[in-house]
């Protein structure tokens, strides 16, 4: 029989080990922090969620939106800085109408006349553009937020369920977006979706970057490319016409890396229409489920490069030509294409396209895309 004295140092070094061992575990692990990002307006409570990995990148979302805040990425020098646009506060993403970093939906992008038929019923959405219904209202809801952290990387799920007629659109809709921060400075991006009733659906984020820095001037000099051929062109309200359009010989030719400010004041119909790039890529290769390359943005000034991949079939570039001297984080002030979006997505306007890879999402059927942002610099 050991006696009790006995027992004590074995015990005591188990105790300091379970320790020592559970401290090494946190160093390599460490734990997605949560704070309160306010409450709305309604008196809904709303969190912040600030995702690590080991190379000093930080992603910052809250579940208000479903809205990336911020994205601290190292530059060639392993400088850090916030590569996209945002507010400090709730109350301002409540008030914008930009749009960033939001998870959007239920149909991101425009429907044209704000309307579509669906098995026969012809659904009406708020105008909001317009004559059109422009991205639905997922940015202004508050979402679930769950920690299911893994061995991919820190992780975030959000889920919301908007309910039938909810925006004007049929079905109940339940959505999830799960945001992975990866030890390879990827920001993942995965949706999945199911209806209790035929509905259509496009989501998409929109994170508005600035690879030097969110705030620190424009984008124009940024070498962007994307693999697509032809693009779909608009009419004067931004709506697709219906036509795939070759990019050869127009500055919507980005299949070679060139700065976005080259050829953005050509005096090009679609340019025109746009303000700049407001446009949808048809995406070469695009096969349902396949996660694709889709593009590239590099910023010579910090060495930041962006890659792209995505299993939609579209890709909106966006320029941030309607940023009209929005004061945003840190009081940093977003002037026009001081930032440019590039929004993975079905085509504008699929509900009324029948041409177009189909939007419509049925009962017993399971939605599901992913999105990948990678940084790197050099
Ligand atoms: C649209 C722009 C719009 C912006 C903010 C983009 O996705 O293409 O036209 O101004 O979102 O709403």
């Amino acid at each position: 029989m050991l006696r009790r004295r006995e027992l004590v140092i074995p015990i005591l070094f188990f105790f300091v080990a379970t320790i020592f061992i559970s401290f090494l575990q946190a160093e390599a692990n460490p734990k997605m922090q949560k704070q309160s990002f306010g409450k709305t307006e309604d008196g809904q409570p709303t969190d912040l969620y600030i995702l690590t990995n080991k190379n000093g990148m930080e992603a910052a979302i809250t579940s208000y939106g479903g809205t990336v805040v911020s994205l601290k990425v190292p530059d060639r020098n392993g400088k850090i800085d916030d590569v996209v646009l945002g507010y400090d506060k709730l109350e301002d993403y409540a008030a914008g109408k930009a749009y960033f970093g939001a998870t959007v939906g239920r149909y991101a992008n425009r429907i044209a006349h704000a309307k579509f038929t669906l098995d026969g019923v012809t659904y009406t959405l708020p105008k909001n553009d317009g004559d059109n219904h422009l991205h639905g209202v997922f940015n202004k809801r508050v979402w679930d937020a769950k920690d299911v952290s893994g061995r991919d990387g820190q992780a975030l799920e959000l889920t919301y369920v908007s309910k039938d007629g909810e925006d004007g659109y049929p079905g109940n809709l339940s959505v999830k977006v799960v945001y992975t921060l990866t030890e390879q400075n990827e920001l993942k991006i995965d949706y999945s979706a199911t209806t209790d009733k035929d509905t259509v659906l496009n989501l998409t984020n929109h994170c508005y970057f600035n690879l030097s820095g969110q705030g620190n001037g424009d984008i124009l000099q940024t070498q962007l490319m994307i693999r697509a051929d032809r693009f779909t062109p608009v009419d004067a309200t931004l709506i697709p016409t219906g036509e795939l359009r070759s990019v050869k010989g127009t500055p919507f030719d980005f299949t070679t890396s060139t700065v976005i400010g080259a050829r953005i004041e050509q005096d090009d119909e679609q340019l025109k229409l746009g303000k700049g790039y407001d446009h949808n890529w048809v995406l070469n290769n695009a096969t349902p489920g396949s996660l694709l390359a889709a593009a590239q943005a590099y910023d010579p000034h910090s060495g930041r490069l962006l890659e792209v991949s995505t299993t939609e079939p579209g890709l909106q570039l966006y320029t941030g030509n309607f940023l009209d001297g929005i004061r945003g984080k840190g009081g940093k002030v977003y002037n026009r294409r001081n930032a440019f979006c590039l929004e993975t997505q079905h085509f504008p306007d699929s509900p009324n396209h029948p041409q177009f890879p189909s939007t419509v999402l049925k009962p017993g059927q399971h939605f599901q895309s992913t999105t990948v942002y990678k940084f790197s610099a050099k």
